[in-house]
């Protein structure tokens, strides 16, 4: 497998990353996740702005101008071949020595690049019979609209609703539904969508904003406000978004089914115009 290494693209086995890099010491890094359809990087632009805001946050001096960084992963992506994927790759705030916590000198310490493309189709037999929930504290930290590559909260909570059956953990913090483990999550009732408002409590995904402009074509309120877990097991319809997962219809919730325990009719609607907005973006370019 071909890696994008900081400015090389080498094979996996030269690549050569150091004890002392902070982000296999301390998770010291961001990271992207960004949806190739047939060639063209969906949604990159609002990708490349949520690494530089993230960037910003953490105080990293990212090492690369914007449109070199794109020309460099285009390049990349045109080296390794493949058409339909995910394109995933990380930053690191690189290596100091000696091993300590406050942030080194960024005119000393050079931040690390690592990224590989693998082949991903779209998860078509999940969207149409939909996936199953459980319920689960939320305990991650308080920054979790930074993409931050420590992702331990978010694994912890996936395996909790795992090792219960489910297919993945909706997040409650403090009574109120938050995201799932690795998607926003949204709730329809009365043909309103409701999901959490963007802000420290989740991540600001790429493919809620497509969603959102979405939902206005086809005419659908949404209500970004904080609503409590006895709200959501009123739902007509669930679902939950990600550049992977695309509009994904959740189906059951801690073992009680949502609507009729199918997609809804408001979430295919969704998946649609989404699988619509991808090839007609693709064709465009
Ligand atoms: C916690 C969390 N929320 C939401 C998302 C969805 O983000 P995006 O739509 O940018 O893929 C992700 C994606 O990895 C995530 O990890």
């Amino acid at each position: 497998m071909k890696i994008l290494w900081n400015d090389q693209i080498v094979e996996e086995s030269e690549v050569k990353i150091d004890t002392e890099d902070r982000g296999y010491q301390f998770g010291d890094g961001l990271y992207e996740v960004i949806r190739i359809y047939d060639g063209v990087f969906y949604m990159e632009n609002e990708h490349l702005d949520r690494l530089w805001r993230c960037a910003e946050k953490v105080r990293l001096q990212l090492p690369f101008e914007r449109a070199e960084f794109s020309q460099r992963l285009h390049r990349f992506a045109e080296e390794v071949g493949i058409k339909n994927g995910r394109l995933y790759f990380q930053i690191t705030r690189g290596v100091a020595k000696p091993r300590l916590h406050n942030y080194p000198d960024p005119n000393i310490v050079q931040p690390v690049l690592t990224g590989d493309i693998q082949k991903v189709d779209r998860p078509t037999k999940q969207q149409e019979n939909g996936v199953r929930c459980g319920t689960v504290a939320d305990k991650r930290w308080l920054h979790c609209d930074i993409k931050s590559i420590s992702l331990l909260g978010n694994i912890m909570a996936l395996n909790e609703a795992q090792e219960k059956g489910y297919d993945d953990a909706v997040l409650v913090r403090d009574g109120i539904v938050t995201e799932t483990s690795a998607s926003n999550f949204w709730m329809v009732k009365d043909r309103t969508l409701y999901t959490h408002p963007d802000g420290e409590l989740i991540l600001p995904g790429i493919a809620k904003i497509k969603v959102r402009e979405l939902a206005d074509q086809l005419g659908l309120a949404i209500a970004e406000e904080p609503f409590a877990v006895d709200f959501l097991m009123t739902a007509d319809e669930c679902f939950k978004t990600s550049s992977v997962a695309e509009v994904m219809p959740i189906v059951e919730i801690d073992g009680q089914k949502i609507g009729n325990g199918t997609p809804g009719e408001v979430t295919k609607s969704l998946l649609n115009a989404y699988i619509q907005d991808v090839e007609e973006t693709v064709t465009k370019m």
